[in-house]
């Protein structure tokens, strides 16, 4: 890991143990992407940049600079001055004008990764990590902007994103502060994003990049399951272990924008930041505003060691939780076992019966305050209802501690309620526009988390609650999107902040939340995992993967989450069946495999299983003791992908020093005559003698030849193979 300027050369080089990001100064003033790639160990790069194609630099050819700035790969290109394809900043001057002219003023290398004030980000100690500080500047407008790559020791991951200070005597308009830019030649590539929907989060999608622009992104307020802050650039053929990939990811909850371009040069320029969509953020004279970070990684071997980097990322240097190493408590949660229907003697009921089985806590779900028998009121109201939960919380919560589990409990904290104590006092403190009906979305309209007064207030509430008993663990819900933008607290011109600032508002929520409770558990959650991303694990070690808990469906999901969050981070339940999103039977046993694969627990009323059932729940739970460290630690190698052969999907975990590790496989459909499968397995240590079922093989058999996996008759059947060094 290093970070150098050449002043020769005038080439920045950053280093990672495999790769190297390269940028060439240009005539002293202009900043130029040159390379992302392989490590490489020359700064002899001259030869990359553009000059020699199109040779209008302004210095040789005042007269073309135009031609210089459309085929030039800027780092951070800007808006208004000639550059045709899609800008990283544009800034509006109070005279109304879009332009700026982002010149080169110098840099610092400074050991250590800087925080973000109040936003999420990636940390590390000066001995681990060094950040390069590039720092521009635009004369005319008195804007600094400085742009920050971070690296760290072992990661293949540049981090990047930048500030925008006004150093003038005016305030300006942010129309667009994105947080990373490449440029590269393009090499066929295809675009590999994670969409999705309610319950069918995170999908793999590929397609290929044809000329203009394409993106994914997000201005629904949150990073949504429609899109996912994620894309990456591959090259044809790409797959786990083959193939080039750049990838970005970006560490933030709200408004979002991937996107791709192809130019006429046939250059793709690859960006990611704040959705443009809306934004306008005034800086005075003396203001800052800082653009949330992107990871951006690459591999020159398939899509492996990406996931392999962003694992070891968000690990070791992006979630805090105490937590991230701990056995998480087997939960289970009352949602599909009761939804609103239950009182204190239902859930003691479950309570008793879990625990006999192994299960550690009990969640109480959506239900337990205001008036809230349905889902149509008493969001904000964050009073027990003591109708419904006679004794009230400390009799429930110490009535379920006998029973030796823990307790966890349930907020929307973000939300109110028309029909609620909260809106009735405050109508203000919804997010609206005056004069227009506030759009519903299951009954419930947004907070004003941009106003300090509202944020506070929430947070009393959930400290009383919290402080009324003994309570270990909390979910984190938010069901909703933004609509009608406005914010009474708000003047004109900075109405377009509040997205941003509603984001804002949610992380210093949480902040405190983790900060004043440093031993609970946060699980994040937004009507399944519509806020699954990197932002979030900053607060909470794991997060709702979908409300789609049917095993089938979870296998793409899963897949999908798995490629860039570790399986410590992915919250999976065993629920019933018929499973209540789709319809559909699986065994229990399945089921348990495929929850076995994150965070596990349980999502039904264990009151009504069948004896056969509850036995095979005490098994689960023991298996899960015996495999939680290596599923949360271990490394993870996507071996076989139903939703690419539509039959079976198939992935292991390898303990770090690859003596121990675990197969999970699941026959999806089974095929006549097909009764068994060599899967090759990757990871293990080829000189190592494992034992798989008593039986003894070498690493380098079961990594060539496979691993032999007999398939049994039926539909959805699923094996967990343990595999240990002798
Ligand atoms: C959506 C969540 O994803 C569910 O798990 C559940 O908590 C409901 N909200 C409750 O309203």
């Amino acid at each position: 890991m290093s970070i150098i300027f050449d002043e020769k050369e005038n080439i920045f080089l950053i280093h990672t143990e495999n790769t190297s990001y390269a940028m060439a100064l240009v005539d002293g003033t202009n900043l130029h992407h040159v390379y992302y790639g392989k490590r490489i160990h020359s700064t002899n790069l001259r030869y990359v940049l553009c000059e020699d194609v199109y040779p209008f630099i302004p210095s040789t050819a005042k007269r073309e600079t135009n031609g210089y700035i459309e085929s030039s790969a800027f780092e951070y290109p800007q808006t208004g001055m000639g550059d045709y394809r899609d800008s990283a900043f544009c800034v509006k001057s109070m005279d109304g004008h879009r332009a700026s002219e982002l010149v080169y003023r110098g840099y610092e290398i400074k050991a250590g990764k800087p925080a973000l004030p109040g936003l999420p980000a990636t940390w590390g100690d000066e001995k681990v990590s060094s950040t390069l500080c590039i720092y521009l500047e635009d004369a005319l407008l008195g804007l600094k902007v400085t742009l920050n790559y971070s690296i760290f020791e072992g990661i293949d991951a540049i981090i990047r994103s930048a500030t925008v200070e006004n150093h003038g005597s005016e305030a300006v308009y942010l129309e667009k502060v994105l947080s990373s830019c490449i440029e590269m030649r393009n090499r066929n590539f295809e675009m590999l994003t994670l969409p999705g929907s309610w319950a069918r989060e995170r999908h793999i999608q590929k397609m290929p990049i044809g000329y203009g622009r394409q993106n994914a992104g997000s201005f629904r307020g949150k990073s949504s399951p429609q899109e996912h802050p994620f894309m990456a650039l591959v090259t044809p053929g790409t797959n786990q272990t083959q193939g080039e990939v750049y990838a970005m990811n970006f560490v933030y909850s709200g408004n979002f924008i991937a996107q791709v371009e192809r130019n006429e040069f046939d250059f793709v320029r690859m960006t990611m930041g704040i959705h443009p969509e809306g934004f306008c953020w005034k800086l005075q004279p003396g203001e800052s505003f800082v653009a949330p970070e992107v990871v951006n990684v690459y591999s020159a071997n398939g899509l492996e060691p990406m996931t392999h980097t962003f694992h070891h990322l968000y690990r070791k240097h992006l979630i805090r939780s105490p937590y991230l190493h701990k056995e998480r408590p087997i939960l289970i949660n009352n949602w599909e076992a009761t939804y609103f229907d239950f009182d204190e003697k239902k859930l003691i009921d479950i309570a008793k019966e879990a625990s006999a089985l192994g299960i550690e806590m009990l969640v109480m779900d959506d239900g337990w305050f205001g008036k809230r028998d349905t889902d149509d009121c008493s969001l904000g109201d964050w009073q027990v209802n003591e109708e419904k939960l006679k004794g009230g919380l400390p009799y429930l919560v110490e009535e379920v501690k006998k029973t030796g589990m823990k307790f966890g409990i349930w907020f929307e904290p973000e939300m109110i309620c028309p029909d609620s104590d909260l809106f009735r006092a405050h109508p203000d403190w919804a997010i609206q526009i005056p004069g227009r009906e506030i759009i519903q979305s299951r009954a419930q309209y947004v907070l004003d988390l941009t106003r300090q007064e509202v944020v506070d207030a929430v947070y009393d509430m959930i400290d009383q609650v919290l402080k009324s008993a003994d309570i270990s663990y909390v979910k984190w819900d938010m069901n909703r999107f933004l609509t009608n933008l406005g914010s009474a607290a708000l003047p004109a011109d900075r109405q377009g902040e509040i997205c941003h600032r509603f984001m804002l508002g949610v992380y210093q929520l949480q902040e405190r939340l983790i900060t004043d409770y440093p031993d609970l558990l946060l699980e994040n959650c937004s009507s399944g995992g519509g806020r699954f991303d990197p932002g979030m694990l900053y607060y909470s070690p794991q997060i709702w993967c979908s409300d789609d808990t049917d095993a089938i469906e979870r296998l793409a999901i899963q897949e999908g989450t798995a490629l860039i969050y570790p399986l410590s981070t992915m919250g999976a339940h065993v629920s019933v069946c018929p499973n209540h999103a789709i319809g559909r039977t699986t065994p229990f046993e399945t089921r348990g495999t495929v929850a076995l694969a994150g965070t596990f627990g349980y999502e039904l009323d264990i009151t009504k299983l069948s004896d056969v059932d509850k036995a095979l729940v005490k098994e689960q739970t023991k298996q899960y003791h015996k495999y939680h460290h290596l599923v949360a630690e271990g490394e993870y190698y996507r071996l076989a992908s139903y939703s690419e052969n539509n039959t079976f999907d198939c992935f292991m975990v390898v303990s770090e020093d690859k003596s121990q590790a675990l197969v999970f496989y699941v026959q999806v459909l089974f095929h006549a005559q097909v009764k068994s499968r060599l899967i090759p397995l990757r990871g293990l240590d080829s000189s190592k003698v494992y034992l798989v079922n008593g039986t003894e093989y070498s690493g380098d058999l079961l990594q060539n030849v496979g691993l032999r996996v007999d398939i049994e008759l039926g539909d959805f059947t699923s094996k967990l193979i343990e595999i240990v060094e002798k």
